[in-house]
């Protein structure tokens, strides 16, 4: 979801109060989960933006890849998807074609069943999916219930905001980045099934807010929750993976995303930066993901069976940073 001032309008719904919602919209969590019995509920998502590459296929691969990710962000394991797409009037179908085959592969690749969807006609393409998934209603993973003492790993390297606009800007070609679009194609599948067998207190994924939104939306949720503990998250820079591309383009080039600095002013308060966090650095902590990665918080003596089993999953998992304990307001600092 966005958090422009729209989706500032989308949060504010009328309270629902139904035993069986354990995720409402309340929640700045991007899924409703919904208990149907004592074994099963349901998780709802959807997802869809204007194409981020050139590539057609390539596109549909990477907008599955994001609107699945919701649901393993919350240890869900999807298994219907409906298409919304946006179309030109005129515009080559076999453009349609490519994207809806990208997004098909990807679907099946996560075992899950195109049902349907809903087009209409627009003057810029947009694609994407509604999801269904299931959870088991007593291991439902949000964003909330990070605690004092839990490690923080991050899955995906950071920066393809960054990376996609001098795509799209012609800057670099698809070539050069190639790790970058691997990346986004991937989905969180294994990371969310090895989450949910070792055991973890909260995550979410790392998409439009930026890294530092997502995780100030963590900080914020785990101190209001159902059980709210009042935390902090410290992160160490040394550890924070980037596209060394990324690094290289934000240098180079004053022509970043628009949403750096919006998720930079709204986020301008709670955040302290420790002198030795390079500019660069700074700009793509607040660079937004498209299909990014999870940030886990996971109990201390869990964390090193979770890097290790993510690792042997092949995975890219890096330990990020720490939960403590902060009784005034919910802060982020990056120290190195
Ligand atoms: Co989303
Ligand atoms: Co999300
Ligand atoms: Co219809």
């Amino acid at each position: 979801m966005g958090h422009d001032a729209l989706a500032q309008v989308l949060r504010h719904l009328p309270k629902v109060i139904d035993k069986n919602l354990i995720v409402g919209a309340q929640h700045a969590d991007d899924a409703g989960v919904y208990k149907l019995t004592d074994d099963i509920a349901v998780v709802n998502t959807l997802d869809f933006f204007p194409p981020i590459i050139d590539d057609p296929y390539t596109f549909g691969q990477i907008s599955a890849a994001n609107a699945l990710s919701d649901v393993y962000a919350m240890g869900g394991v999807p298994r219907l998807a409906m298409n919304i797409v946006a179309f030109p009037a005129g515009l080559d179908l076999s453009i349609l074609q490519e994207i809806i085959k990208g997004s098909t592969d990807k679907l099946k690749e996560a075992g899950v069943i195109l049902v349907g969807g809903h087009s209409i006609e627009d003057k810029e393409i947009k694609y994407g999916l509604s999801v269904t998934g299931l959870v088991h209603p007593q291991k439902v993973i949000t964003n909330a219930g990070a605690k004092p003492g839990d490690k923080l790993v991050l899955t995906k390297p950071i920066g393809v905001g960054v990376i996609t606009t001098a795509l799209k800007n012609g800057k670099i070609k698809p070539e050069d980045v190639q790790d970058a679009i691997e990346f986004m194609k991937a989905l969180n599948d294994k990371s969310s099934a090895i989450m949910q067998e070792i055991g973890v207190n909260a995550c979410t994924d790392i998409t439009g807010f930026g890294f530092l939104g997502h995780a100030m939306e963590m900080a914020e949720a785990s101190r209001t929750g159902v059980s709210p503990v009042n935390i902090a998250l410290v992160f160490n820079i040394k550890n924070m993976p980037f596209f060394p591309k990324a690094i290289e383009l934000v240098k180079k080039s004053k022509n970043h995303p628009k949403t750096i600095k919006s998720n930079r002013e709204y986020l301008a308060d709670k955040i302290k930066m420790s002198d030795s966090v390079t500019p660069e650095q700074a700009n793509l902590l607040y660079d937004p993901q498209t299909s990014g990665g999870l940030l886990i918080s996971v109990p201390s003596e869990r964390s090193q069976k979770l890097l290790e089993r993510l690792f042997a999953a092949k995975v890219s998992a890096s330990m990020i940073g720490e939960v403590i304990a902060k009784i005034d307001r919910p802060t982020l600092t990056v120290k190195s």
